[in-house]
């Protein structure tokens, strides 16, 4: 009998689908994957791609954002209970509100966000590009969604942009405390501390690189040094050791995971290529303002 991974190949083959995975997701979905990486990579995959059907390994505004822009794809998510804590942070009235009480300033938007809020703003973002969708509109003020860290990191990046940012967080970045770089510091002086910009702002002030989840891994990839301190999810602390056997890769602390990206099993990708159970449907008019604020980011991004 096949095992599971040859199952999901053929049918894959067989319904012309592909998988795309997000490097935070368990490392053994990438045995499956046909492309794995960042939000911004996944998204770009995402609107290029001639299959029928999207398997989005990941959570569930990544397939919602595979679904706004490839609307006449069947985008399925492996587990629809995966959701987004930060994201789910931002209902469409507490934007409004947001919005409300700073008129007039343009909107940017994490793309870790549900479709309702990035229809009401101007232009999406993801972590690899936040800064230069920032600048690429031109202005002195900005208002940036969910992320307070993301925001203040591309204010503190820009130097002349100020970035109203909305209360957002991501619990699992948030567990990096200031106290954890210095112990590694002092525990591994040669090692490099790299460190994804949903951190708090004292943990990316005092990193070495701070960067997406594929730009840390590219990072790893690109340095000379031979030993890495990763301040991330998980997922990527297990790629960069499964990638570099010849590379110190230390995790800044155990279990730093993300429970919603870890929800994906083999088995749940198996299930939804033979069922097309788990589809991703999105409104049609909300889908019309939400995908305009993902190709202005496109757009800027090529
Ligand atoms: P990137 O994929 O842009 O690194 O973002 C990380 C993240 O939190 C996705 O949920
Ligand atoms: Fe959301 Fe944080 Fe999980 Fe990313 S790691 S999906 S931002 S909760």
């Amino acid at each position: 009998m096949a095992n599971i991974t040859d199952k999901i190949k053929a049918l894959k083959k067989q319904k012309n689908a592909i998988v795309l995975a997000h490097c935070y997701q368990p490392v053994e979905i990438d045995t499956v994957a046909d492309y794995v990486g960042d939000s911004l990579y996944l998204s770009q995959i995402a609107s290029k791609t001639n299959a029928d059907i999207i398997v989005f390994a990941g959570v569930y505004f990544m397939a919602q954002t595979a679904k706004l822009l490839s609307p006449d794809k069947k985008v399925l998510l492996p587990q629809i209970e995966a959701g987004c804590r930060m994201a789910d942070m931002l209902s469409y009235k507490q934007l409004k509100d947001f919005l409300s009480q700073h008129p007039s300033l343009p909107t940017v938007c994490y793309v870790n966000s549900t479709a309702e809020v990035k229809a009401e703003c101007d232009i999406c973002c993801t972590s690899s590009n936040a800064e230069k969708i920032v600048k690429s509109l031109g202005k002195s003020k900005v208002l940036f969604v969910p992320d307070t860290y993301l925001g203040k990191w591309v204010e503190k990046q820009l130097g002349n942009v100020e970035v109203i940012t909305y209360p957002g967080f991501c619990p699992t970045h948030l567990q990096i405390r200031p106290q954890d770089i210095e112990n590694a510091r002092k525990k591994y002086p040669d090692a490099l501390i790299l460190a994804h910009p949903e951190c708090h702002m004292s943990v990316s002030a005092v990193a070495d690189y701070v960067g997406s989840t594929a730009g840390i891994m590219k990072f790893v990839e690109k340095s000379k040094n031979k030993s890495f301190v990763i301040a991330t999810e998980q997922g990527v602390t297990d790629r960069l050791i499964r990638d570099y056997p010849n590379k110190k890769i230390i995790p800044i602390k155990s279990h730093l995971i993300c429970p919603n990206m870890k929800m994906t099993s083999l088995e749940d990708i198996l299930y939804v290529l033979e069922t097309e159970e788990n589809e991703i449907f999105v409104d049609k008019e909300i889908a019309k303002r939400a995908v305009h604020c993902l190709d202005r980011m496109l757009e800027v991004s090529k």
